[in-house]
């Protein structure tokens, strides 16, 4: 047991920094804890990624943060954001880390940057552009020269900007600590000797910048030193760092789960995330961070999956347009207040544990300067608990903690909410989207313009480089009048093997069937009846892809697309295998070629007045509105379309998908141990319905909404919402 002074951290941290220079570090560590000018810390942490929110939602979303009881803001850097061509760098607007972290500075927040680059986060292609893949011999998250040259060019990079910017707690800034690499341990084990090498060269990379502020690696167990190991996960009680002389820290407290395209909302009932929280300070634990606090969106095409989907809501303490979520937000405030208050005894003792039977324990740490916090936990799962503690009886509901900042008086218990729920209402904005204009994609064919014909089935990905989430794979066949299927009574199949993510089938310009895979399988075969007739006949295959895998062992590796093989069924002969013929390619769509959701005008697009609703596939529409008055969030109902994007005044609102979800959305108890399957919401609805439109997206009057529809919708039923905060419970 020790007294913390305030004299131990003088430590004078010898980093080269910026040229040859000594710099004193301000932020350092010890088994207890993160120490920042010279105090040992408890710091409570919210993830807040910048690019799914928008510059004019940044300084609310922190000023939320921070009345929520946070020290801490914690982002990714995505690095497909700021390089997408190699070389060509962009921080501007929704990219611009540096004003992000300026506001957080400015609102007296500390900052954690996870700059990885790979970042997983549910990102597409886990936040690496996917020009890295075609640099000649890369192997990513290894021991590979290409890889780490790039790596470490783009860390650099990054770290340079903070540093001319004086970003670093060490130079007078908010960031008190950086992440390198991300949840590396598994596959460093995957990967042997060559796993380890690449981890302890990424380390030292770290190191070696002389941030003058600790690196962290989250689920690294052999983290090297002075690199701090953190655990991720919904509870991480269990943990200790790898080192006695390293601070136990929680990198991501999942507050609630991610969505996918077809499946449920995971909703984490706050009970159980403050109990989480509660064992993990009482345990010794110093730092939690909220992955995530605000979730936000997915906006454009960034969201990974495959079919993650374009809200990253996650059911987290303010919801995904920037709204505080009860009672979540305020549950949790009242948890940090509570702990807080610990904090000095916390911080200078390490605690005695008492047991009473199978399921109640008190945790007390008393300093020898006197001050004294209990915890008092009840891992039951539905009995009260009743104990004695310090002559006093303290009633423990079921799977709950008591926080006694004095060791006397329960100022706050895990299970015992105050905070009045609220729920979201969606209401009509009255605000009529007019003048509708279509636009049919045209279909094109393998003898058109198109960029590539070759013999055999391509990536995907290889061919778009992820330009489009659309790919044309075109061929025909010729079918001589003699074959007896056009005589009646036989048919002909089309076998068609992709390796996802989605596929619409057009024969002779008429779609023939459509086929998605999903998040847990994207691989599918379709198999339909096709109509041909004599002569010559187009087969047309629009691949599609729904966001790029982004976790995984060698991730990258994985194909999408149509890779075969494709046969007809049927024919006289038997089959015809079609795999390896001669296939043309067109990249994206025309629309996409021509800009059709820019608002310039384009003389080449022919939009067309549109009067009613035809269901037709591959369709563009197009409508204008004013801005609803008032100051609320607004989204898109798309419940009546099928799957495409959405611009607005050009910008890319994201993927809209209506699908419904399965699940299981029978109960959802606090108590006992929380995994995303036991409380799934939404089940038999679509799994999305509302797409956030960011007020900062339009102007006051004339916006345009443009709409890609792939299969057939009705988008004269598309309406602008406006969403609030009622009290009242979500479920
Ligand atoms: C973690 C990962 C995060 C995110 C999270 C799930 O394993 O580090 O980036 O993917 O899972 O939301």
């Amino acid at each position: 047991m020790e007294d913390y002074t305030a004299f131990k951290w003088f430590l004078i941290c010898m980093v080269f920094f910026s040229g040859v220079q000594f710099i004193q570090c301000s932020v350092t560590y010890d088994r207890k804890a993160l120490i920042i000018n010279g105090q040992r810390r408890i710091l409570f942490s919210g993830s807040i990624h910048y690019p799914r929110s928008t510059p004019q939602m940044w300084k609310g979303l922190i000023q939320k943060a921070k009345d929520g009881g946070l020290d801490v803001i914690d982002t990714y850097v995505f690095w497909n954001l700021h390089e997408p061509y190699p070389g060509n760098y962009n921080f501007q607007g929704q990219y611009d880390l540096v004003h992000f972290i300026k506001l957080i500075h400015e609102a007296g927040l500390y900052v954690h940057l996870r700059i990885g680059p790979y970042v997983c986060a549910e990102w597409n292609f886990g936040g690496f552009p996917v020009w890295l893949k075609y640099i000649p011999g890369i192997s990513f998250r290894t021991d590979n020269e290409p890889f780490k040259a790039q790596m470490q060019r783009f860390t650099e990079k990054i770290v340079q900007m903070m540093k001319n910017e004086m970003l670093f707690e060490s130079q007078g800034g908010p960031i008190i600590i950086s992440q390198i690499e991300n949840e590396y341990g598994a596959e460093s084990k995957a990967f042997g000797q060559a796993g380890q090498a690449y981890m302890t060269w990424a380390a030292k990379l770290a190191l070696g910048m002389g941030t003058g502020v600790p690196w962290v690696m989250c689920k690294e167990d052999d983290a090297p030193d002075p690199v701090i190991n953190t655990c991720n996960n919904f509870y991480c009680d269990y943990f200790s760092p790898n080192k006695p002389n390293k601070p136990t820290m929680w990198t991501e407290a999942w507050s609630g789960w991610y969505t996918e395209f077809g499946g449920p909302i995971h909703r984490r009932p706050v009970e159980d995330l403050a109990f989480a929280v509660a064992r993990f300070i009482q345990k010794g634990g110093s730092f939690v961070n909220y992955y995530m606090y605000h979730g936000g969106t997915n906006f454009g095409r960034t969201s990974g999956g495959p079919f993650t989907t374009t809200s990253y809501d996650y059911d987290a303490p303010i919801d995904e347009y920037g709204l505080i979520r009860q009672p979540k937000y305020g549950h949790l405030n009242e948890l940090h207040k509570a702990i807080k208050l610990c904090e000095p005894a916390l911080i200078s003792a390490d605690p005695t544990i008492t047991t009473w039977g199978k399921y109640a324990k008190a945790y007390v740490f008393a300093s020898k300067s006197g001050h004294c916090a209990a915890f008092l936990s009840n891992y039951n799962l539905d009995s009260y608990a009743t104990v004695t503690f310090n002559e006093m009886h303290y009633h423990l509901p079921p799977w709950s903690i008591s926080i006694l900042p004095d060791c006397k008086n329960v100022i706050f218990n895990t299970a015992k909410v105050g905070i009045e729920a609220t729920r979201v209402n969606m209401s009509p904005s009255n605000v009529k989207l007019v003048s509708w204009e279509t636009f049919n994609e045209n279909m094109p064919s393998s003898d058109g313009e198109t960029k590539i014909t070759v013999g055999g089935l391509l990536d995907q990905l290889n061919v778009t480089r992820d330009y489009s989430d659309y790919l044309w794979y075109m061929t025909s066949v010729d079918i001589s009048p003699s074959e007896s299927f056009l005589h009646g009574g036989k048919y002909l199949t089309l076998t068609v093997k992709s390796a996802g993510h989605g596929l619409h089938v057009f024969i002779n310009g008429h779609l023939s069937g459509s086929i998605f895979g999903n998040a847990k399988n994207t691989r599918f075969t379709f198999q339909g009846q096709v109509n041909m007739h004599a002569g010559k006949n187009s087969i047309s295959l629009l691949s599609i892809a729904v966001g790029l895998p982004y976790n995984g062992p060698h991730f990258e590796k994985w194909n999408t697309g149509i890779l075969g093989p494709v046969v007809l069924n049927g024919l006289d002969q038997g089959k015809k295998d079609l795999s390896s013929q001669r296939w043309s390619y067109q990249i994206g769509l025309k629309g996409e070629s021509m800009n059709i959701m820019s608002q310039t005008e384009n003389s080449q697009v022919y939009w067309r007045e549109a009067t009613e609703q035809k269901q037709q596939p591959l369709t563009w529409y197009k409508a204008g509105f004013n801005t609803p008055i008032g100051g609320e969030p607004l989204a898109l109902d798309m419940s009546s379309m099928g799957k495409g994007q959405i611009w607005i005044n050009g910008q890319n609102i994201g993927r809209y998908y209506t699908i419904f979800a399965k699940g299981n959305c029978t109960s959802c108890s606090y108590s006992g141990t929380y995994r995303p399957h036991k409380c799934e919401f939404g089940c038999d609805q679509p799994t999305q319905q509302w797409y956030h439109v960011p007020r900062s997206w339009l102007n006051p009057t004339q916006n345009q909404l443009v709409v890609f529809e792939e299969t057939g919708g009705d988008p004269f039923k598309i309406s602008l919402l406006k969403r609030s905060i009622v009290s009242g419970r979500t479920d």
